[in-house]
């Protein structure tokens, strides 16, 4: 069979080359020339996951890649060799990638992004997780011409499915101005040899995520097979190291679509589709990939790649809020009669009567009506907003409330968008992601400043009323804790449990949201949990809380204490917005986050801590955790609270702002304790930054010890 014959010769080629360049490596730099790619706490993802071998220097893949060729290049034709033929590929293709990367080198420059750093894995964990992003698509070669290719490529993105894209097929997004980058999770990773780094972005997934060990080859293929939602589209003609790498994806799971002819099919696994209206939807439907379809009137895309996208002021058509004009976004919890199911009005100018470059006021209604609509998720809803109108393509929103600001650009005005179709988009994303909770709504867009200001005030009271209750929601007031295991089908042993005064660790599952998720489907992963028994009031153990998590985490996690992260602490998945770790010589901790790239004083990065916590095991002195848990009261009490914080990244503290010196005076330390915080500009390592310490009398050095 000619794939199979393809695998085979692909293998040979590839697995030689990779040998030749290794040896020319060797006698370049030395067998002692250390190998690693960048910002990774997996070395060479490919080899860790499926063999564990502890790869330091380029003398230690030789003997890897001669292991490989002998167990696993095989002439007799069949699928079973060809996978194996395939799994030696990416071995080869990971020795090819990781040899550009020796002595720091920076091999790829600006579109293409070469290897992916753990933090953006960890980012888009929970889009993964929640459906967002419902899949996964690495497309290789070059299209038949640019503009159709263009288009499949904008048509996944509409999908929300995140891309991989290797060769031509690049620079032919790039002609046709298809958005690509991080920012759009479509990753333009390079040339042939750099579609590995798919590969060891999905390995990472089960390493970081599923806390499979190292060498686990077996379980490490299975979670591929089961959890990484991913197919190939082969578009252009075919080679024997591409069909060799195809087989590769294979052995992973993930089958292949191609726009070439193929004289024999491997039925739901290698397939050809020359039409590339439907390539796309054929690889969805190999890898059993859903999409749920809304369909928004509005005359730009729509879909989760958009929402990164930043709009500069000088590609705005118009631009609202942001300190330049009144505005402000509410959404309200109204009665049936109050409420006219779909319809959008628009009080004051529409966007043909707004001069190019000019800033107007904005007020956002949303009304909803709903027999299962409760006035505590009105916050929850309204939150949603700014992700619903991002996603739109050329639109731009930041913060909330009072403090929102929106763009629209250009190319959005140019392709006939309207201030109404704000409308068309809230309405159908609220009608289609919570059917459960909301019957109807209506959205009210106001652009007249005199109406603007009257409706603000409204607004206002509302925040008002919503933030006292917040404040109110303690640990205590509550008998209820919700659990989260949204995560757990990239971290199978992995229960969240959020409480009013912990948020989930990925930042985005609060109490309330949690509580309202449960309202919407009843059987999904925030479940409610009565408390029950207290067992240790210090450290935070609840009887039922356990029993719930044990039952599970499939009987892995005994016991967790809310309270404290030196005894049992909450496990993580992998998604955490920061990490924190004990510090011994300043007797108290550090956060980091994956913003941070730089070192930390615990010694490590955070992708190196981050590493080291996850998948669902707990590792006393390392915790991973939502930002905002930081300026709860609930922060860590048992071991001390927010007094231990000895340092943290600029970045984080600026993040948190005023909400970190009003904590920090709630818990009686004074505004002033955010100045005593180390952060990478007094230093990087325990030594540097206990002098500053000590200068400024940090409350941790007076406290008992930690350990
Ligand atoms: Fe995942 Fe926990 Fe966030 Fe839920 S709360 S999405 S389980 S990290
Ligand atoms: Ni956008
Ligand atoms: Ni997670």
């Amino acid at each position: 069979m000619e794939l199979f014959k393809g695998a085979y010769e692909g293998a040979v080629t590839a697995t030689s080359y990779a040998e030749i360049l290794l040896a020319k490596a060797i006698k370049e730099h030395g067998a002692d020339c250390p190998v690693k790619y960048p910002n990774t706490a997996y070395r060479l993802p490919v080899i860790t996951s499926l063999s564990g071998e502890e790869v330091n220097t380029i003398g230690d893949l030789a003997p890897i890649l001669n292991r490989i060729r002998t167990t696993n290049i095989r002439e007799e034709l069949n699928l079973e060799n060809a996978k194996l033929n395939g799994e030696a590929t990416l071995y080869a293709a990971e020795v090819i990638e990781a040899l550009r990367y020796l002595n720091g080198a920076q091999p790829d420059q600006y579109p293409y992004t070469g290897f992916i750093a753990d933090p953006v894995i960890r980012k888009f964990g929970v889009p993964l997780v929640d459906g967002t992003i419902p899949g996964v698509a690495v497309i290789v070669g070059k299209g038949k011409d640019s503009k159709s290719t263009a288009k499949l490529v904008k048509g996944l993105q509409a999908k929300g499915i995140m891309l991989f894209l290797v060769n031509e097929v690049i620079e032919q997004c790039i002609e046709e101005n298809v958005k690509i980058g991080a920012d759009f999770i479509t990753f333009p990773l390079g040339n042939f040899t750099q579609v590995i780094h798919a590969v060891n972005f999905a390995f990472r997934a089960g390493l970081a995520f599923g806390g499979i060990p190292a060498g686990a080859r077996e379980r490490a293929i299975e979670y591929q097979a089961k959890r990484v939602l991913a197919f190939v589209i082969q578009l252009g003609p075919n080679d024997v190291v591409k069909y060799a790498a195809e087989f590769g994806a294979m052995f992973m799971g993930f089958p292949t679509v191609t726009d070439q002819p193929v004289a024999e099919e491997i039925p739901d696994w290698y397939q050809s589709e020359p039409d590339y209206e439907k390539i796309g939807k054929l690889g969805l439907e190999m890898r059993g990939i859903k999409i749920k379809i809304v369909d928004i009137p509005v005359p730009i895309t729509i879909g989760p790649a958009f929402e990164g996208e930043t709009i500069r002021k000088k590609d705005a058509y118009v631009e609202f809020g942001g300190g330049r004009s009144t505005s402000f976004e509410l959404v309200r919890m109204c009665e049936a009669d109050e409420v006219e199911d779909g319809k959008i009005q628009v009080i004051g100018p529409e966007i043909d009567e707004m001069p190019e470059g000019s800033v107007f006021p904005l007020g956002i209604m949303v009304d909803v009506y709903g027999r299962k609509m409760q006035e505590d998720f009105e916050g929850v809803l309204e939150r949603r907003v700014h992700y619903f109108i991002n996603y739109g393509e050329g639109l731009w929103h930041v913060a909330q409330r009072n403090m929102m600001w929106i763009r629209i650009g250009k190319n959005a005005h140019a392709a006939g968008f309207k201030i109404k179709d704000l409308g068309e988009i809230l309405i159908a994303k609220y009608k289609s992601d919570y059917p459960a909770i909301i019957d109807r709504v209506q959205v009210t867009i106001i652009t007249d400043q005199s109406v603007v200001e009257e409706k603000i005030k409204l607004a206002i009271e509302k925040y008002a009323a919503r933030d006292a209750r917040l404040k109110g929601l303690t640990d205590e007031s509550v008998d209820t804790y919700y659990s989260c295991t949204l995560c757990q089908s990239f971290a199978p042993n992995h229960v969240c449990v959020v409480s009013p005064e912990r948020v989930g660790l990925c930042g985005a599952v609060s109490w309330l949201d949690a509580k309202a998720s449960n309202e919407i489907t009843p059987t999904g992963p925030n479940q409610p949990i009565d408390k029950g028994e207290c067992t240790d009031t210090v450290k935070g153990s609840w009887k039922n809380l356990n029993e719930f998590i044990y039952a599970n985490s499939n009987r892995t996690v005994e016991n967790v204490n809310f309270y404290t992260m030196m005894e049992d602490p909450m496990t993580s998945c992998g998604c955490f917005e920061a990490i924190m770790a004990i510090l011994p010589m300043c007797n108290g901790i550090m956060i980091t986050t994956r913003e941070h790239s730089g070192d930390t004083p615990s010694g490590m990065t955070f992708s190196a801590l981050a590493g080291t916590c996850g998948g669902g095991v707990q590792t006393p002195g390392f915790m991973g955790i939502g930002r905002r848990y930081l300026t709860s009261s609930k922060f860590i009490p048992a071991d001390g609270g927010m007094a231990r914080i000895v340092w943290m990244p600029k970045e984080l503290k600026e993040y948190l702002g005023q909400d970190l010196i009003d904590a920090a005076e709630r818990e009686g330390l004074g505004a002033d304790f955010v100045n005593k915080i180390a952060d990478e500009t007094v230093g990087i390592t325990e030594e540097e930054i206990l002098p500053f310490l000590e200068e400024k009398q940090h409350p941790a050095l007076k406290m008992d010890p930690m350990m």
